[in-house]
């Protein structure tokens, strides 16, 4: 059914559900997951992100784009991942619009699931879904799968 999911993370713990369920699916699917962060430019970093970056103590502030912090969010999900036993694992940092760069590289790739959070790292608590998620969701031409 699925032979390559696509993994969606920003460092949030929505993402984290995602990867639960990226996992699970990988294992029993044997797929190869390819797990992405998209690194956004600072100008449109939410407070959120900015916290995720003190507190992870990613030091010397990235002049122009969080690739810091996609690689922190990378290595964390990978680890994850490994740990459940999945070998076919694979990371990747695009930079630009995360929705645009999760899309494109899934149709790239010929992905046919794309997991990702419900929420992220966003300021705006009452929205139900993000706009990474509702743009993914509405662009997409694979399965899309948005965990809560
Ligand atoms: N820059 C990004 N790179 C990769 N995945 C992302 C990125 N931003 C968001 N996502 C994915 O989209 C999900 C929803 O995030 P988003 O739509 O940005 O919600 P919010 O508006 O709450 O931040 C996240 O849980 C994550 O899986
Ligand atoms: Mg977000």
């Amino acid at each position: 059914m699925f032979k390559r999911i696509l993994l969606a993370v920003d460092g949030s713990e929505h993402a984290l559900l995602a990867a639960d369920v990226a996992c699970d699916l990988a294992a029993r699917y044997e797929a190869r997951l390819i797990i992405l962060s998209v690194a956004k430019p600072v100008g449109k970093m939410s407070v959120a992100a900015r916290d995720y970056i003190q507190a992870e103590h990613l030091a010397g502030a990235p002049s122009y784009l969080l690739t810091d912090l996609a690689r922190a969010a990378l290595a964390d999900v990978d680890g994850r991942a490994r740990a459940k036993g999945l070998t076919n694992v694979k990371t990747v940092v695009r930079e630009g619009n995360p929705a645009r760069r999760i899309v494109e590289y899934a149709k790239e790739h010929d992905i046919d699931l794309i997991a990702l959070g419900s929420r992220g790292l966003g300021d705006l608590e009452g929205l139900l879904l993000g706009s990474v998620s509702h743009k993914v969701a509405t662009l997409a031409h694979c399965t899309v799968i948005t965990a809560k």
